[in-house]
């Protein structure tokens, strides 16, 4: 198993990175799995009983804003606070070693990718972004990008005073991500995003393909779905999934059960 994957690793034209969040796990940043993970990276939230899903809801950035930025304030703190591991760099590597075109398709929202230095153009984000802003109404098509300081009291996980606003109407601004029942979310950054990835796909669908999948999880399947597609669409496409708890993939995919660290290295040994 682990040789076939230097070897698609070894041949490949082509990566596509996928990425759910556990792929940040190695570089200290929790992964949402199921409540008792999200409550375990936030015990404030456990002690109030508030879920994932309850947190990651747009009605706060109205109803009651510094919780709503509490959250995303804490999440955007953080995410800034982080260097990515060093699988990031040994991908990388693989581009370089290759001379191969790439692109990374992500769950993600904490911007890790462009902080390891992967191309801003090349990066496919689904659920948006924490480090652009929207108007929370959205009283105009305005993303900009995130240069807020923002204070948060990690006892309540309530963000001070002064909150981020939109700079055309005043409101309280929110993150430029996807949330649950969310129907102000601004979709035209990553629309544009998609385009590029199609216009890439067009371009590369046919060529020697490694698609390399990192802590997806299977409770919102998007990146998993996005992986198998390519897998089963394109005709020398091979997908490697590399996660510890989840990583069943149908054959001839490639299927590792360990951390995103440790899989990347294991595999560059063999290189
Ligand atoms: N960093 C972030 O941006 C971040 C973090 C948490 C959640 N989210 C959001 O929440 C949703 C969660 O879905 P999801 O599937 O991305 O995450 P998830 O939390 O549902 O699942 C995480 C997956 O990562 C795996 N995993 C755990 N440790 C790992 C490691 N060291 N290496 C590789 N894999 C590991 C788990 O087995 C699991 O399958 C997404 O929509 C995403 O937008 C984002
Ligand atoms: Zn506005």
């Amino acid at each position: 198993m682990l040789q076939d994957a230097a070897r698609i690793v070894a041949e490949a034209e082509v990566f596509i990175i996928t990425a759910g969040a556990g792929m940040g796990v190695d570089s200290g940043l929790p992964d949402f799995r199921g409540d008792h993970g999200f409550w375990q990276a936030y015990p404030a939230y456990a002690r109030l009983g508030i879920s994932f899903v309850e947190c990651a809801n747009p009605q706060h950035f109205s109803n009651d804003p510094s919780f709503g930025w509490g959250f995303y304030g804490h999440r955007t703190n953080l995410y800034r606070d982080t260097v990515p591991h060093e699988g990031f760099h040994i991908i990388k590597k693989w581009l370089e070693r290759n001379r191969a075109d790439y692109f990374v398709v992500t769950s993600n929202v904490d911007g890790q990718f462009q902080k390891a230095g992967y191309d801003d153009d090349r990066i496919l984000e689904v659920h948006g972004s924490i480090h652009r802003l929207q108007c929370q109404t959205p009283c105009s098509s305005s993303i900009w990008l995130n240069d807020e300081v923002i204070r948060i009291d990690e006892a309540t996980m309530r963000a001070r005073a002064p909150l981020p606003r939109c700079g055309e109407c005043g409101e309280v601004s929110r993150p430029n991500i996807l949330m649950f029942g969310d129907w102000s979310w601004l979709p035209d950054h990553t629309h544009t995003q998609e385009h590029a990835f199609d216009r890439f796909m067009t371009k590369n669908g046919n060529r020697r393909i490694a698609v390399i999948e990192m802590g997806a999880g299977s409770a919102i399947p998007t990146i998993r779905a996005t992986s198998e597609r390519i897998g089963w669409n394109c005709t020398h496409a091979t997908v490697i999934r590399i996660n510890p708890r989840e990583p069943e993939i149908k054959v001839p995919h490639i299927s590792m059960a360990c951390g995103a660290l440790e899989g990347l290295q294991k595999i560059d040994a063999l290189l």
